[in-house]
């Protein structure tokens, strides 16, 4: 069945040809086809320094290949050492997501790619004529584009960087992993007792699976949707409403939403809203992937749990950290306390264990990370 699907795919698709087990098929846009010549365009455009203000920050410099694609830090890092107040998702599988971004303010890699280059935390560059004006005078990179979009140095855009990077993150996809191997492959010694017990609690007490989703022939464990769960809205809690009126005004005034919410922490929280101007969505975010997630610590969209094990108790406790928190009322109807056992939380560690593809296998656990504040950081006072 695999290699049918090896042999009917091979040609058309560089990575459909290598589906890894666990995955749908990836979507790949019409308008932006993978070819090997604009994945190595995109691969090195993805890691040059030179699209930053200081000459120093690449997209890899955030969503490393040596920490599964994220930067292990709390929040991210940009130019000069300036924090944002995000914790950087992996790009591995954003392929599949339906929208990108934590509140999903984009809806695909291609638009994705426009934004860090300019953000000021990022990577800062003054437009994205400064980042074609290098691109233009690299002659290896004139080449390449030539070869790849059959453009002249002068006709080189940003739609074509953006789509050569895309290309590139397409190919950053992985399943296979022992639960994959266990559950859709039906190899039955592929996860631990725990991890199948654990696998259990995930699909009934622990509630997790209505967001984490699981379908039949594939697992993306995220159900496209946003939710609030909890995380960072406390520190706006009695705010929100302010809040919220004041960034709506500053909104119709025209001000940047990826600025907006990556240069201030308040504003940050307020989530999917920042994108709808719904109110009910204040403190919602996307539901992540759990593939890999060992392997991407720390946790949430302002990387405020440090493990694991922390993120579960967080659900445990319906919702809140530390448990005597207050629960916020834009909290969704799905989270509400668990009452698991001290087994039941030690076998859902062990079964999102069982999440990592062989690819990731050998990277170190990340050192816990306690959970800097962007707010506490010196290093954004200029
Ligand atoms: C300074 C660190 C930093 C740099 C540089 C950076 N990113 Fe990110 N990236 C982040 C953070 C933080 C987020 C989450 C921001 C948010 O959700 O608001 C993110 C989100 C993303 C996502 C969305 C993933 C998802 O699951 O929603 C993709 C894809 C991505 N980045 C690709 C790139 C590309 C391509 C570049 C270079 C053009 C880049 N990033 C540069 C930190 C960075
Ligand atoms: C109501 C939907 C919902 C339910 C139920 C739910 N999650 Fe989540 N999960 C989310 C959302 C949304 C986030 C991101 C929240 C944020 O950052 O503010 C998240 C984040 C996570 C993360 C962090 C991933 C990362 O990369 O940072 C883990 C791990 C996780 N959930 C595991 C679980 C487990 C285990 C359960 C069951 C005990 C569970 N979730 C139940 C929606 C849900």
């Amino acid at each position: 069945m695999r290699l049918l699907l090896l042999l009917t795919l091979s040609g058309t698709a560089l990575t459909a040809a290598a589906q890894p087990l666990g995955l749908p098929p990836l979507p790949i846009p019409a308008d932006n086809p993978q070819t090997p010549e604009k994945v190595e365009l995109g691969e090195r455009l993805f890691n040059d320094v030179r699209f930053s203000s200081t000459g120093a920050v690449s997209c890899a410099n955030c969503h490393a290949a040596d920490t599964a694609f994220t930067d292990a830090l709390a929040v991210s890092q940009g130019i000069d050492g300036l924090l944002g107040t995000r914790n950087a998702p992996t790009v591995v599988n954003a392929a599949y997501n339906e929208t990108q971004f934590w509140d999903g303010r984009s809806p695909t890699l291609e638009d994705q790619a426009l934004h860090p280059f300019l953000n000021p935390v990022e990577m800062a560059m003054p437009s994205h004529d400064a980042l074609l004006e290098i691109i233009r005078e690299d002659r290896e990179y004139v080449r390449g584009f030539r070869d790849v979009f059959d453009v002249r140095a002068e006709d080189i855009t940003i739609e074509h960087v953006t789509k050569a990077i895309a290309a590139f993150e397409r190919t950053q996809i992985s399943g296979d992993s022992p639960f994959d191997r266990w559950y859709f492959g039906g190899e039955a010694g592929a996860i631990s007792p725990a991890a199948q017990r654990g696998f259990e609690v995930f699909l009934t007490d622990g509630r997790c699976v209505s967001c984490h989703m699981i379908e039949q022939d594939h697992a993306l464990f995220t159900d496209h949707q946003f939710h609030n769960v909890g995380i960072g809205i406390n520190d706006i809690q009695n705010r929100a409403p302010e809040l919220a009126k004041a960034f709506l005004i500053a909104k119709n005034e025209g001000i940047d939403v990826d600025v907006a919410v990556l240069g201030d922490a308040d504003t940050s929280h307020l989530g999917r809203f920042a994108v709808t101007d719904d109110l009910s969505m204040i403190g919602a975010f996307k539901t992540p992937t759990l593939r890999n997630v060992a392997r991407t610590a720390p946790y949430m969209h302002d990387g405020s749990l440090a493990t694991l094990r922390e993120v579960i108790e967080h659900y445990n406790n319906g919702g809140v950290t530390p448990a005597e928190a207050p629960v916020n009322p834009y909290i969704s109807g799905g989270i509400r306390p668990l009452e698991l056992t001290e087994q039941q939380m030690d076998d859902l560690v062990a079964f999102m264990e069982a999440l990592t593809s062989p690819q990731f296998e050998e990277l170190a656990e990340p050192e816990p990370v306690a959970g800097l504040r962007p707010q506490d950081a010196a290093s954004n006072e200029r």
